[in-house]
């Protein structure tokens, strides 16, 4: 039976200001500082009753000496337009973890599978709350600056980064209707069959929407149906007849999630939310692959020399470790990706088996975090700062790709979604083994600031 650890990283206050320095005074990339500046220690905690508590903490990485916890927020009174009318007090519990979620130092690390999907769901909700107000789904062009920047200031002002617009990809444009001809409530109500979308949507299982699309359906007819009143308005607004079917479609599932969020608790439309992005998230590798010239000169041609060509894996898998916390699904896929890529490149030999390349070494170093693939949020505490949930899943083996099969899909029965401990019962396969560390070895990052 192994034990179950809580890795702890620690970043004391002064790194942080040093951090901010180095990003002002030089091109040095806030994770180098991140790695270097990183305590890491194996520490026992009430979470985990059965480990002992007689063994102290052991410092992996003593590059510094811990030092007390300090706040990370420091609310600032954030500059608002003053012209932007949308009810913020509606989703103030939502923007708080927004807040955290994307705080400065961690918001494009996390920005793919945490920060982003959180921060895009809140300004659905918010939009939808306020259309109780006012009537509408959609903002006009003046009101959208406004209000995205004024979200941004009060996100800002809680600790978040200052780039989320950037981040993220969020324009002004994201907050109107773009080219889905309907907004208005009333109008919304009268095209679309709205007990059949909201009995679809009211709540969604997380584990099989992705794969059973039931509330993803609703939501495509429900567009459709608005899309397609563009042809009836056509003739005052020619604009509309310009955008093509498909676009104008996917602007109107923007406006129904918005109307859905108008329906739900917020906090039940954020659940809905996330776990719909949740199905696009977890479907791609977000990493970039740079050139793979090191690797197909070291590996290539049967691997003669088998140091030399996982040096070069190495170098090359460390380039990846810079960029982001993905989720277990999406090193998955990751994995997959590399692996063909490398087969492209004539190397046919199991070079991840050979090297020792672990599914968690796709993602962001030294903490060897892989995210859950449900939907997760960071949170906050006075004392131990910005945490956020990992499965750490010991040196799961990457699977290298089998020639012959086509990709594995995660709707195939046969193959589970990791982190979830219901869905893991009877299933076979490789997957399932997998799964069984996820639940045995869930693990707590914790990142200190
Ligand atoms: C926090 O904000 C207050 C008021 O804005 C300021 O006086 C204080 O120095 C700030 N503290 C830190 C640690 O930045
Ligand atoms: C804003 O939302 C809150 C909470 O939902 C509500 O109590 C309040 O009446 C709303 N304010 C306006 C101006 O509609
Ligand atoms: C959001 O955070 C602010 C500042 O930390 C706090 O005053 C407020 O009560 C929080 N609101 C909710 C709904 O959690
Ligand atoms: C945008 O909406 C606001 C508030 O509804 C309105 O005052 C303003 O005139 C509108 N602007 C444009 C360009 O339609
Ligand atoms: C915002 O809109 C642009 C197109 O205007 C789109 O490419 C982008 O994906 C949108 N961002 C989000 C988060 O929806
Ligand atoms: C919505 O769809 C249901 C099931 O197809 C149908 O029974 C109901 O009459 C429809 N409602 C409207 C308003 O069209
Ligand atoms: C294999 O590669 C390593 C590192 O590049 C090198 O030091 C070593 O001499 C090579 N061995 C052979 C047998 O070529
Ligand atoms: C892979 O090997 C085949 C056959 O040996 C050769 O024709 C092809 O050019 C090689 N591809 C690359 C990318 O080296
Ligand atoms: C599911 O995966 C199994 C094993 O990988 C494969 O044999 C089967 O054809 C797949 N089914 C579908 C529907 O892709």
């Amino acid at each position: 039976m192994r034990r179950g650890e809580v890795h702890s990283l620690s970043i004391n206050l002064l790194i942080v200001l040093l951090l901010f320095l180095s990003l002002h005074e030089s091109s040095c990339s806030p994770l180098v500082y991140l790695r270097n500046s990183v305590i890491m220690e194996t520490r026992r905690d009430a979470l985990f009753p059965e480990i002992s508590p007689s063994t102290s903490p052991q410092p992996l990485f003593p590059l510094l000496a811990p030092s007390p916890l300090t706040p990370f927020t420091n609310s600032t009174v954030p500059k608002l337009s003053g012209l932007c009318t949308l009810n913020f007090t509606a989703v103030e519990s939502m923007m708080n973890t927004t807040s955290i979620d994307c705080t400065s130092v961690f918001a494009q690390f996390l920005a793919n599978v945490i920060c982003c999907p959180q921060l895009e769901a809140t300004l659905v909700v918010l939009i939808g709350q306020s259309s109780k107000d006012t009537n509408t789904l959609a903002l006009n062009g003046t009101q959208a600056k406004h209000c995205l920047s004024d979200f941004e200031q009060i996100l800002v002002g809680q600790g978040a980064g200052d780039n989320l617009q950037q981040i993220c990809s969020i324009r002004p444009s994201n907050l109107t209707a773009a080219s889905c001809p309907i907004t208005d409530v009333n109008e919304f109500e009268s095209t679309v069959n709205t007990s059949v979308l909201f009995a679809a949507c009211e709540k969604i299982d997380v584990v099989n929407e992705c794969c059973e699309q039931i509330c993803q359906n609703a939501i495509s007819d429900a567009a459709r149906m608005l899309a397609l009143k563009a042809y009836d308005l056509s003739s005052m607004d020619g604009s509309h007849a310009l955008s093509d079917q498909s676009t104008r479609v996917n602007d109107c599932k923007g406006i129904v999630h918005r109307w859905l969020a108008s329906k739900l608790e917020p906090s039940r439309a954020k659940d809905v939310l996330r776990g719909l992005s949740n199905c696009h998230v977890n479907k791609v590798c977000p990493l970039v692959f740079p050139n793979m010239n090191g690797i197909t000169a070291a590996c290539r041609d049967g691997i003669k020399n088998r140091t030399a060509c996982c040096n070069a894996m190495e170098s090359y898998v460390s380039h990846l470790q810079k960029q982001s916390f993905i989720t277990n699904l999406q090193a998955l896929n990751c994995a997959a990706l590399l692996g063909r890529k490398l087969q492209k490149a004539n190397i046919t030999e199991n070079v991840y088996n050979l090297c020792r390349i672990s599914l968690k070494d796709f993602s962001l170093q030294e903490s060897g975090c892989l995210l859950p693939s449900l939907p997760s949020d960071a949170t906050f505490d006075q004392s131990s700062g910005v945490s956020f949930l990992c499965d750490l899943n010991d040196n799961i083996p990457a699977p290298w790709p089998s020639a012959s099969q086509i990709p594995a899909s995660s709707c195939n029965k046969t193959v589970k979604i990791p982190a979830l401990p219901a869905a893991a019962s009877g299933q076979s396969g490789k997957y399932a083994h997998y799964v069984v560390l996820t639940v045995n070895f869930m693990h707590m990052l914790l990142l200190v600031v």
